[in-house]
């Protein structure tokens, strides 16, 4: 573990065709990509055999808008449900990390946490779940819901929810199951806790029906980054996933976490944090920039408005394209990336047009076109000056630009000693560098 300082992480954030809103047009994407699980064995085994520390699957329980004529020009509609997806993943890779999102607002605890004590077994401790309040875009309406829950009350059954699963996910020390086949005892019950939960949100009993998984407990990762959003990742998170403009933003985001953290007491290391970068690479600065802007060249108007109405959480088709961002209403949905957007908009003096080609392919990430060492500078500068613990690679176009990024940019990154050249471990935990967490009745006190 001593290395973990000088070293960063990757996780590979895998978005069907490509993180680009354009990408399934590029003739280099695999266009029915949200349908095909090869696509997906393929780009898991690709950041597996690259040493990666995890794969993450983003989700949205309902299709992401429902203006047509933008919604049908994209191929955002389509996708698998991660933790069915993740669960086929851990049978055909060995060391990888699984993480995939789940929403405390559409779920009941007890079911996730089953599913992710399921997949830390099945993948012999490699999962991690991403806890999300879900920003409400169509996805309320499927869950007999007419409108989606304020964004204060969706943190609240956040925290609570937490609990609970993490409570869930001590029913069972380690040794409980013991199998004693000559004297008939299947498991210890001393060592079965039930957790008799009650609280204003939920009325859980337990136990769950689900040994105590190999990493312990799965990883907690979050990516909510409002004044509940850190609140929750101080507390909870073991990985933090965000999105950020400038190494500034980052820092100040970095030393306020693990600052609050602290205050929760816990070590500031056992949270990490890893921004999202957007990486368009190539050999040379003027080849990294024509590739990107043969993406750019692919986005239609329609779709570019609705990307942007989809981040502010506000309609914006109304409002002329090469007019100015117009002030907006503070959102239910995903507040800290709206802010991010709209300060984008003021600071640069963007129209519309100009700010949702900022975004169509970081969606308000770090954005980074250029060359392999320029990309390894970035990094290197977040990791080393208190900005990242590591990253989440977002490639514009799946598999091409993950490749690239495996094939030009980690090579320089060993190179600096920034990035392993293998596994040390075999779970999530050890890649990440994290401390198993023991069961509370081994806590002390
Ligand atoms: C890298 C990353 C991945 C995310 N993945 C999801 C996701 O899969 N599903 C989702 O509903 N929200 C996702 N979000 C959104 C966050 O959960 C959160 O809603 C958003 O960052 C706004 O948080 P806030 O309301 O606390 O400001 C993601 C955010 C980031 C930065």
């Amino acid at each position: 573990m001593t290395s973990r300082k000088q070293q960063l992480s990757l996780g590979a954030f895998l978005m069907a065709t490509g993180h680009h809103i354009a990408a399934w047009r590029h003739p280099d994407a695999q266009a029915d990509a949200g349908s095909n699980f090869r696509h997906y064995v393929a780009l898991a085994k690709m950041a597996e055999q690259a040493k990666f520390d995890a794969i993450f699957v983003a989700d949205s329980v309902g299709v992401r808008g429902s203006y047509l004529p933008s919604l049908s020009r994209t191929a955002r509609s389509d996708q698998f449900e991660p933790l069915t997806l993740l669960s086929a993943l851990a049978a055909a890779t060995e060391k990888i990390g699984l993480i995939g999102t789940a929403s405390t607002t559409f779920n009941e605890p007890y079911n996730v946490a089953r599913k992710f004590a399921s997949l830390d077994l099945i993948s012999g401790g490699r999962a991690g779940w991403n806890l999300v309040t879900s920003s409400g875009n169509g996805e309320s309406e499927n869950f007999s819901l007419n409108q989606h829950a304020l964004h204060e009350h969706r943190y609240q059954r956040a925290e609570e929810f937490h609990d609970v699963v993490s409570g869930l996910w001590d029913s069972w020390e380690d040794d409980t199951f013991v199998r004693d086949q000559e004297n008939g005892i299947y498991f210890e019950p001393d060592k079965l806790h039930v957790l008799h939960h009650k609280g204003p949100h939920f009325s859980v009993r337990g136990p769950l029906n689900v040994s105590r998984s190999p990493q312990g407990k799965p990883v907690m990762v979050q990516a909510g980054a409002s004044e509940a959003g850190k609140s929750l990742a101080a507390r909870t998170a073991e990985v933090i996933f965000i999105a950020h403009q400038t190494l500034q933003e980052a820092q100040s985001f970095y030393a306020d976490i693990k600052t609050r953290a602290q205050a929760a007491g816990r070590s500031p290391d056992a949270v990490k944090i890893m921004p999202g970068i957007f990486p368009v690479v190539a050999k040379t600065q003027a080849e990294a920039e024509e590739k990107f802007q043969k993406l750019q060249d692919l986005i239609h108007p329609v779709v570019g408005v609705g990307l942007l109405s989809q981040l502010t959480g506000a309609d914006l088709s109304g409002y002329p394209v090469d007019g100015p961002v117009p002030e907006l209403p503070e959102t239910n949905g995903m507040k800290s990336r709206q802010r991010l957007l709209l300060d984008l908009a003021r600071r640069d003096n963007l129209t519309i047009r100009q700010t949702y080609l900022r975004v169509a392919g970081a969606r308000g990430h770090l954005q980074v076109v250029g060359t392999p060492a320029s990309i390894a500078d970035q990094l290197q500068q977040w990791f080393e000056q208190g900005g990242a613990d590591g990253f989440n690679i977002m490639s514009p176009v799946l598999p091409g630009g993950l490749q690239d990024f495996i094939e030009l940019v980690l090579p320089e990154l060993r190179r600096r000693g920034l990035f392993r050249h293998d596994y040390q471990g075999s779970t999530l935990r050890e890649h990440l560098g994290l401390v198993r967490p023991p069961h509370f009745s081994r806590r002390a006190a």
